[in-house]
């Protein structure tokens, strides 16, 4: 199963199996990682699920949408290049090896 890092605000990392078809907000919720608070559920309205895709990540990740792209524009910590929205990062073969980092005003 791949597994995602996520790195946490303080710089500690986890690392947590991710099944295909689950959100890595998902994986993020269910396994406790701080920082992804996820408030509307995966429903793109909130943004609080925002991460930065850090730049050790191996993941060759599909594009962003339109929906998620316009929603990045009011993420609370600073838009970057590299942010995305977690709820919208479905995992499949092709994203082993991600890792994400978590914005440092969130967690
Ligand atoms: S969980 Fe709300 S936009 Fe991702």
């Amino acid at each position: 199963m791949p597994i995602v890092t996520y790195i946490l605000r303080d710089g500690d990392r986890r690392e947590i199996e991710v099944p295909a078809g689950t959100s890595v907000m998902e994986a993020a919720i269910h396994g406790n990682v701080r920082g992804i608070d996820a408030e509307c559920g995966g429903c793109l309205s909130c943004a609080t699920c925002h991460v930065y895709i850090d730049a050790s990540s191996t993941a060759d990740l599909p594009l962003p949408d339109d929906s998620e792209l316009e929603l990045l524009d009011g993420v609370a910590a600073e838009r970057r290049p590299e942010s995305r929205l977690s709820c919208q990062l479905v995992m499949m073969a092709a994203m082993e090896g991600l890792v994400v980092r978590i914005p440092p005003t969130q967690g």
